[in-house]
């Protein structure tokens, strides 16, 4: 079978296919034929050489495929089935712990850009009715994220504002999920044509961030106030996500585009009686009730270009342009 592998010390230029022995799974683990991956700013850090990992490991947090064999003790699962991963293989359900989510697939144990690999069979859920295995493997590390943040911690309501930031892989589904549970929902971008592709997907408002840098303060007075953010920049992004948020508001602090450390003016949240919470992905359990709303919501993920497993390393320079909108995906 083919796979992909980190060479020490890491670096795009360290990516290399190679060639090993179709493994067998033992009794309560199942084979997955995988077919496709997907990207997340997650694998590009380690592809990078900028989370370090080990020598020879098998980068991608996202996977889905077919289970092609299943271990003697294996219950939930038959050959044949259509799964997909979790980022973090060991949480399957209840409140985030160091021992369920300290595994984290693609970074500490192998990840998916491999053809076969044998995995617990409590590490998949299901994956969406008419999904493609490249729809499926856009899912479990950007869409959970948004999922989380608005639906599970954010408890969002129909007629809330929510405010996306940005058109990669967690804002879009964002986007989705948020009108689909009839929300109002309020976009950044950097480019108009971008803004144009938001509309199209039923963004209510667009605010070009690189025209008007006081975003934040713009959507706020254009809304009163928005109740949830997710907010991708960190430093970038959060003073004005701040000035965007409402009174009672939620911002989920999920990512760090613009770095890891931000500077916070402490009044501008406790005056609004805001909060932020953080979010790392989610459990299988959140996995499977986000599948069960996706067939009922009934949208597909926004796609961006497909790439070959043995290009993966083009992908991930694709994804360093900035160009994509939505999701980049390997297939094999
Ligand atoms: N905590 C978690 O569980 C979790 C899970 C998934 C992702 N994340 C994090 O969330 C962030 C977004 O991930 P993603 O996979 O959605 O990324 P992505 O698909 O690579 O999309 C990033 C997009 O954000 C916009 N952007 C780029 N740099 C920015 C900056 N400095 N400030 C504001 N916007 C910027 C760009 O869109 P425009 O050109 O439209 O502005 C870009 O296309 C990353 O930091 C990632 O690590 C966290």
């Amino acid at each position: 079978m083919k796979a992909m592998q980190i060479k020490k010390p890491g670096g795009l230029d360290n990516l290399t296919s190679v060639e090993s022995d179709v493994p067998e799974p033992q009794a309560d683990q199942v084979r997955v034929r995988w077919h496709a991956t997907s990207l997340n700013y997650h694998d590009y850090l380690v592809a990078a050489g900028a989370i370090p990992v080990d020598d020879g490991r098998v980068p991608m947090s996202d996977g889905a495929g077919v289970i092609d064999a299943v271990g003697e003790n294996v219950s939930q699962w038959q050959k044949g089935d259509k799964v997909m991963s979790l980022f973090f293989p060991n949480w399957i359900d209840g409140e985030a712990s160091a021992a369920t989510t300290s595994t984290i697939a693609g970074e500490n144990t192998d990840g998916f850009a491999q053809e076969y690999s044998c995995v617990s069979q409590r590490s998949l859920t299901t994956i969406p009715d008419d999904y493609s295995f490249a729809e499926a493997a856009s899912l479990p590390c950007a869409a959970l994220t948004a999922w989380r943040g608005l639906i599970v911690e954010g408890g969002l309501k129909a007629g809330d504002k929510v405010l996306v930031e940005g058109s990669g892989g967690v804002s879009i589904f964002g986007l989705q999920l948020a009108k689909a549970a009839g929300a109002t929902v309020y976009a950044t971008t950097s480019s108009d044509e971008k803004a144009a592709r938001l509309k199209e997907l039923g963004a209510d408002e667009v605010v070009n961030y690189k025209e008007d840098e006081r975003w934040g303060r713009t959507i706020n007075k254009m809304t009163g106030g928005v109740d949830h953010v997710l907010d991708v920049g960190g430093p970038s992004t959060l003073p004005q996500s701040i000035e965007a948020i409402g009174y009672g508001g939620k911002i989920s602090l999920l990512g760090v585009l613009g770095g890891r450390d931000a500077t916070i003016v402490l009044p501008k949240v406790f005056f609004k009686h805001a909060s932020m919470h953080g979010i790392a992905v989610g459990s299988a359990r959140m996995q499977e009730d986000m599948v069960s709303a996706i067939n009922v919501a009934g949208f597909k993920p926004v796609l961006d270009k497909s790439f070959a497993l043995e290009n993966l390393a083009d992908a991930f320079s694709h994804q360093e342009s900035g160009k994509h909108f939505g999701k980049i995906v390997v297939e094999y």
